[in-house]
């Protein structure tokens, strides 16, 4: 079985064919972060005109990377949500089009299940269950997971996503968009001690997240510092520990409430070395296992809903809807639960 998988659900245009036997056999990626990064953040109605340019010959090209036709796939995946709508559309029309053209079935596939489930597309892949965080520019997540669909929301942010907070906290020490990576990079010149920033919702229980009172914190003290290379990067080391150690405590609790010994991280925060390494040394001390993908799979790619729509697309679930919807906000509880 070889699946086309189209995300379109932000600002990255990503397409990807993944064959059940041979992997991923194509892997084609357009960010449009160089329109947005003037504006600080993603215009959405400029988003969407550009995934509209950019889709049909990143198709061609995916075509073309794994020398196979058309009449060789048997499925397209679409990110369907959450994501922004006029964006989602693109994908889920072309998507939809498709394979209505070739006469294959279409699955609506969600952007976070698709996060969630990456990492299974490396070697070794973690097995069920597992404690997830999904960290992204719209998500902080902790999510129980039994098998594919057998989710059970645990904690989320209230407020702002971790992903969010790195971009918002990163315009201001000038880095521009999205500013998790260049952060974190400044990241590493940066003084431990210089600075010390709260580390919110910890000396509570629970498995909810706030970062606004975080990032209020950090912007003040921005504020008040003169711009100097070292002091930033000072403080872009301090604001990163407070946020891989809430994250490192988070997930603490959610495997000792559960008694699971499997942690995976996905969504592009999971890039992050400094988390990596954080979790890597608390799973080692609990005996336990991190997993995560490479970075290409961390950020929005075509390949995660490729593999989600293939594993989906394999059992003998109804696919021959023809209407085309998608959703801003959805609920990963809502989706259907696949026997394994
Ligand atoms: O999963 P993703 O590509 O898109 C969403 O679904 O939102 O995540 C993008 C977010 C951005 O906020 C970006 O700054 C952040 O992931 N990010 C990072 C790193 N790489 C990407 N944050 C911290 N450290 C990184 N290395
Ligand atoms: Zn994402």
């Amino acid at each position: 079985m070889r699946i086309l998988g189209i995300e379109t659900s932000c600002d990255e245009t990503g397409v990807a064919i993944y064959d059940a036997q041979k992997g991923l056999l194509a892997n084609q990626i357009y960010s449009q972060a160089k329109l947005h990064t003037n504006y600080g953040g993603v215009v959405p109605e400029l988003a969407s005109r550009d995934h509209i340019r950019k889709i049909v010959p990143l198709i061609q090209s995916a075509l073309a990377q794994s020398s196979i036709l058309p009449s060789s796939i048997h499925g397209i995946a679409y990110t369907a949500g959450p994501g922004l709508i006029g964006s989602l559309m693109v994908g889920a029309t072309v998507g939809r089009a498709l394979s209505y053209a070739w006469r294959i079935p279409a699955i609506a596939i969600h952007h976070m299940e698709g996060h969630l489930l990456s990492p299974m597309m490396e070697t070794p892949a973690p097995t069920f269950p597992f404690i997830a965080l999904l960290v992204s520019g719209g998500h902080t997540q902790l999510v129980k997971v039994k098998g594919i669909g057998k989710y059970q929301l645990l904690g989320e942010s209230v407020d702002d996503a971790v992903g969010e907070v790195f971009d918002k906290i990163a315009k201001l020490l000038g880095l521009g968009y999205p500013g998790g990576a260049p952060l974190s990079h400044l990241a590493q010149q940066g003084i431990a001690g210089r600075y010390v920033f709260p580390r919110p919702m910890t000396n509570r229980p629970g498995l909810t997240f706030s970062f606004s009172g975080l990032k209020t914190f950090v912007t003040n003290t921005i504020l008040t510092v003169s711009k100097n290379n070292q002091t930033y990067a000072d403080i872009a080391r301090a604001f990163e520990e407070a946020v891989v150690e809430t994250l490192r405590i988070k997930c603490q609790r959610a495997l000792e409430i559960t008694g699971f010994q499997r942690l995976v991280i996905a969504g592009g925060v999971s890039a992050n070395l400094t988390l990596r390494d954080n979790l890597t040394k608390m799973m080692h001390e609990r005996g336990g296992e991190l997993f995560y993908a490479r970075p290409e799979f961390c950020t929005d790619n075509g390949a995660m809903i490729a593999y989600a729509g293939m594993l989906r697309l394999q059992t003998k679930v109804s696919h021959a809807n023809l209407a085309i919807s998608v959703r801003s906000r959805w609920s990963l509880e809502e989706l259907p639960t696949l026997e394994t």
